[in-house]
């Protein structure tokens, strides 16, 4: 084929005067002359002018929104108003014809609950290329930062034998009949006989692998899919997602705590750098949108203003027992607003309560520490009151938990009698004890949800628009 420019290098005027090769889907085709064709790589469309006069009619009638075309031409600097360049066509080609009549996306505004249902196409709109393009920038971002840092990438495996978390919310991977399974004398299914020989499943977290690179190699981290089969059908959860999970030898909480901090305001850094159009874009139709609702409801602040106020603000550290004092005598508790009620410390921390803290109270990113250690995994270190533990909990305004992390548990006695206490098999897990056998250290770790960050990032209201095609309870589409 020609070779195509693509049309974000043209927009800047630099250009003009040369002859040159743009490919896209038709937007729009105006007056039998000027046609709106985007190519993926920028929000803008580029004009392209065309001779009608002196252009075949049966050509020109194929010119439809969402068809394909190549068209080769000088750039010149735009006559109209509304853009800086234009191309006047010399040669157009259609690539692939698009009945506009049946093409789902008509030019106008439709729901994100319809583009999910079609969301095969809803990269052709301008809300998803601008999420993508973000989420593609905020993943570069993460494997720059922890490069400069000079941490590894390590691939944790996807099919593993182990439940990382404990919580036992995971898909089976297996390769045995439905019908007539091999079983045991006792009965039960014969796994031995399945693919591995034992039984498998989805990961749920890169985390314990990781702790065993890092016990050797220093600073690692994984970013892959997870799988959990929790039946959370909320607008924060899904079942296959994306998470960053640094490991780090020698670090403790405090440690962990500002690599955390620093991750999150350098990718957000980044996006703003990077993306401007793209936020300004997805700053007006959160504006637009927010006009439905009540005033109290709307966000105090518009998205890059919030984003620069993540940036420019410390996060707020304090331990789960502080934060439970400031709820316990919080008027939503008060005045039994909260649908789960703080009564006594030990109570696990709901989406409301989270963002209580970080919307109301404090006002800014919160970081919550040393929880009770009856609501969090067993590989979390004990601190001295032998009743919390060495967790943190990163909290978004608008999102809730965003990272969750711990120092771990580096002493083998302890962690043992932990896990007998939780009833996680000892005899499977000899590998991760091995790291504590031989030459244990303190080490901390922790995991961002990649789409949270994203949600975060684009002012999005749901995470099925995020990730481009979501998993969750019912649906599993494309
Ligand atoms: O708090 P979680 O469950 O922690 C872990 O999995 C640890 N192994 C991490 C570690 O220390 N290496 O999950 C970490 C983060 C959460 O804070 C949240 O952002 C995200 O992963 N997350 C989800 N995101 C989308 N859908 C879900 N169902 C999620 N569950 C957790
Ligand atoms: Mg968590």
């Amino acid at each position: 084929m020609a070779k195509r420019t693509k049309i974000k290098a043209l927009l800047d005027g630099s250009k003009v005067g040369e002859t040159v090769t743009v490919m896209g889907w038709v937007r729009t085709f105006r007056n039998n002359q000027f046609i709106a064709l985007n190519d993926g790589s920028s929000l803008s469309n580029l004009q392209i002018v065309v001779d009608f006069e002196n252009e075949d009619p049966a050509k020109l009638k194929r010119i439809t929104t969402s068809a394909s075309i190549s068209a080769t031409g000088k750039l010149v600097a735009s006559q109209g108003r509304g853009q800086t360049v234009e191309l006047i066509a010399e040669q157009l080609e259609i690539l692939g014809d698009s009945d506009a009549e049946k093409y789902p996306l008509q030019p106008k505004k439709h729901s994100l609950e319809f583009l999910r249902e079609i969301a095969h196409l809803r990269f052709r709109t301008n809300t998803f290329s601008a999420i993508f393009r973000i989420r593609h920038h905020l993943a570069i971002a993460i494997h720059q930062y922890f490069h400069e840092k000079g941490f590894y990438y390590i691939h944790s495996p996807i099919i593993t034998g182990s439940d990382a978390e404990g919580a036992g919310e995971m898909f089976r991977v297996t390769t045995l009949p439905f019908e007539n399974p091999p079983k045991t004398e006792n009965g039960e299914i014969n796994f031995k006989k399945d693919f591995f020989g034992k039984s498998t499943n989805l990961t749920v977290s890169g985390q314990l692998e990781a702790e065993l690179a890092a016990l050797a190699m220093g600073e690692v981290y994984t970013f892959g899919p997870t799988f959990r089969a929790e039946n959370s059908n909320t607008s924060r959860h899904l079942a296959e997602f994306w998470m960053i999970e640094p490991e780090v030898a020698f670090n403790d909480l405090d440690d962990n705590m500002d690599l955390a901090e620093g991750l999150l305001k350098y990718t957000i850094k980044h996006v703003i750098e990077h993306c401007a159009e793209e936020l300004a874009f997805l700053e007006t139709r959160l504006l637009e949108e927010e006009k439905q609702k009540p005033q109290h409801e709307r966000s105090e602040m518009a998205l890059r203003e919030k984003l620069m106020f993540c940036l420019e603000n410390e996060f707020q550290r304090l331990t789960y027992t502080e934060a439970i004092d400031i709820l316990k005598n919080s008027n939503p508790n008060k005045k039994g607003k909260f649908q789960y009620p703080i009564e006594a410390w030990g109570a696990d921390l709901q989406s409301e309560h989270e963002r209580y803290l970080v919307e109301k109270h404090f006002k800014k990113p919160v970081i919550l520490t040393d929880y009770p250690k009856q609501i969090k995994a067993f590989y979390m270190k004990l601190n001295d009151d032998n009743n919390t533990v060495r967790a943190m909990d990163i909290l978004f305004p608008g999102i809730g938990e965003i990272v969750g992390g711990s120092q771990r548990e580096e002493r083998l006695d302890v962690l043992m009698a932990r896990m007998e206490e939780m009833h996680i098999p000892l005899e499977e897990m000899q590998w991760f004890l091995d790291t504590r056998r031989f030459g244990t250290v303190p080490h901390a770790g922790f995991g961002l949800g990649f789409e949270r960050l994203v949600l975060f990032v684009t002012g999005m209201g749901n995470i099925r628009d995020v990730i481009p095609f979501p998993r969750f309870p019912g649906s599993a589409e494309f």
